[in-house]
């Protein structure tokens, strides 16, 4: 997830562009960097670091032009340089380009250039498409015509603007990443959002996939693809800016909520093979994962939590795992030895105990890889290898979309660690991935009919909240109740559910409403567990899918779809964080910023 702003006016566009960054940090805040006509030809000024640092640079350097692109960076593919930040040129600088999204056919489209003489200077995959642009410029054809045959070959998702050396043009399109038009008499604006140029107008055209827009100072032309004419609606906006930040939404962490089904999405473009049922993830620097008999995972907090269900489906795909507290690591010492794999799973990739396990491993000789959002993290240079959840900035101190995208992430390396072993993919491959492929979609339903606000005003002000689950289920009541009490500062724990009989059910009164989470498996088990709580006055919230035996028990449901055992836990993981996030609101709790917590521990 990065942000995209394009500036076609009378002014300098160097000050709009840079304004529109600063309003879109919240997408994406590792670099960042500026393109404009300067009359003999394209200039790009771009640092790596926040816009602060982008600023700072332009300050010594004279920047001008009425037309110009600008982006700020959230890597998915190399870490944030200089040479990794957008705008992307060709060899000649003939072409400047901005990009959001996944190129996934970008290795093949680079080896294919670079036969051909051209010669990349990121580690990028958006710099494919200046190059490709330019390869057909070489060819003969004009601007339009080669910008349109480029992105003709690109796969994946993106939104994509570029501009050409002497040209007061930009051309843009979209396909699965978000670009809007905004409009203000005779100023133009492409953004990734809305909130990049809401200062100026709120008269927007919000782009649909395959449109190709030519803006210049006489207008915009809307087409198709091939270059038809499509009608777009102008609508107005009324979002104030503050609001718009948050994309119209009330905190960052209901927008966070609210965008895992784009988070899932792109943590699983390009790495479930959409024909057969196999799992392409990226290149490990240490090879394939066949000599791995035993995996521990270390992680904090949420982290952990999606740790501990990563470490459940590796044990059921028949690899040895554990989740380990990595503040824990140092002191329970377990054994490694050549067969040993330690997987950091961090968010941040900065938190000081995670780091601290993973040094550990590595200094004890274990193969290492972080599970991470951010490239370039100490977590991902510290680990011998790396793969990136790519759920795009979270703002949210509560951690939200990065467990789903970290757990998705997980199950998938899950299968790949499995099938490297075995040399075949698991029986049941085939019905995960399909799941897996539709989850997006589902949840997106999923956050439109939710009854979580309901739920949380039926049990507001209760005494405790307790949350039960076995299995997978466990981790997510763990999960559950690590949302409730960092953003409701209300008292809640999670229990295994088969653990209640063993103490914790002395707590247990009519005021202790139980959240039970079934998943799929010896749910009969879990539901009996339920019971005996109930018996002793508890009111019972099931989330389950319709129809379940749970449903006729409980005193309310919490509607989950039916999905794969594996997958299940994630849709109640997302009730669960709507119910936490609305008995906050009723509190009036400062929901992006709980009391006390930060969002990178980097201290031990
Ligand atoms: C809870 C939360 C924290 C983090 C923990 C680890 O909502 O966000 O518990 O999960 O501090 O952080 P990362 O994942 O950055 O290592």
């Amino acid at each position: 997830m990065c942000g995209i702003i394009g500036h076609v006016g009378d002014g300098n566009a160097v000050d709009t562009l840079i304004n529109g960054l600063e309003n879109l940090e919240y997408r994406g805040y590792d670099s960042a960097g500026v393109a404009v006509q300067n009359g003999s030809g394209i200039a790009v000024q771009k640092r790596s670091g926040e816009v602060d640092e982008l600023k700072a640079s332009i300050e010594n350097v004279s920047l001008e032009g009425n037309v110009g692109i600008g982006h700020t960076r959230w890597s998915t593919h190399g870490p944030p340089t200089d040479e990794n930040a957008h705008p992307h040129t060709d060899d000649t600088e003939d072409v400047a380009v901005v990009h959001n999204g996944i190129i996934e056919n970008y290795a093949e489209l680079k080896a294919w250039l670079r036969d051909r003489g051209h010669v990349f200077t990121s580690e990028t995959d958006t710099e494919v498409i200046p190059h490709l642009i330019q390869h057909y410029l070489d060819g003969g054809l004009d601007n339009e015509a080669a910008f349109r045959r480029a992105i003709d070959e690109l796969e994946g998702s993106y939104a994509v603007t570029a501009m050409f050396s002497g040209e007061h043009v930009l051309y843009a399109t979209r396909e699965g990443s978000p670009l809007v038009v905004g409009i203000e008499d005779q100023e133009f604006f492409l953004a990734s959002d809305v909130p990049a140029f809401l200062e100026y107008t709120d008269d927007v055209v919000f782009l649909e996939d395959g449109d190709v827009v030519i803006v210049d100072e006489d207008g915009i032309e809307f087409t198709d693809v091939d270059g038809n004419p499509v009608s777009r609606e102008t609508e107005t906006i009324d979002w104030d800016p503050e609001q718009a930040g948050k994309g119209g939404y009330d905190h960052f962490m209901l927008k966070e909520i609210h965008e895992q089904p784009t988070a899932l999405a792109q943590a699983i473009e390009g790495r479930v093979d959409s024909e057969t049922p196999a799992i392409r993830l990226e290149d490990f620097r240490n090879g394939t994962f066949d000599g791995v008999e035993n995996v521990q995972l270390v992680a904090c907090g949420t982290s952990y939590h999606a740790a501990l269900y990563g470490s459940l489906a590796l044990n059921r795909a028949g690899v040895r795992a554990t989740a380990l507290l990595a503040n824990e690591y140092s002191a329970s010492s377990p054994p490694i030895d050549d067969g040993t794999l330690v997987i950091a799973v961090t968010q941040s990739g900065e938190t000081a105990d995670t780091l601290n396990a993973l040094r550990r491993a590595n200094a004890d000789g274990a193969r290492t890889l972080t599970v991470t959002n951010v490239v370039g993290s100490t977590a991902a240079r510290t680990a011998d290898d790396a793969l990136f959840i790519r759920a795009g900035p979270e703002i949210g101190v509560a951690a939200t979309k990065t467990f789903s995208s970290q757990v998705v992430m997980l199950l998938l390396l899950a299968q790949r660690i499995t099938d490297d072993a075995r040399g075949e993919p698991a029986a049941d491959l085939d019905a995960l991935l399909s799941e897996l492929r539709r989850m997006p979609d589902r949840l997106d339903a999923l956050l439109s009919w939710s009854d979580a606000e309901a739920i949380a005003r039926r049990y507001d002000g209760s005494q405790s909240y307790f949350f039960i689950g076995r299995g997978l289920g466990f981790s997510v009541a763990l999960e559950g109740a690590l949302k409730f009490k960092e953003i409701t500062y209300g008292h809640a724990e999670g229990f295994a559910s088969g653990e209640l009989k063993h103490g914790p059910l002395a707590l247990v009164t009519p005021e202790t409403p139980v959240f039970a989470v079934f998943t799929g498996r010896e749910d009969e088990k879990t539901l009996k567990n339920a019971e005996e709580a109930q018996t002793r006055g508890a009111p019972i919230v099931a989330v389950c899918p319709d129809g379940h035996r749970a449903v006729d028990v409980a005193d309310a449901h919490l509607e989950i779809p039916e999905t794969h055992p594996a997958l299940a836990g994630l849709f109640a993981n997302v009730q669960l964080q709507l119910v936490s996030y609305h008995a906050a609101s009723l509190l009036d709790r400062p929901i992006d910023k709980p009391r006390n917590l930060a969002k990178s521990v980097t201290v031990e």
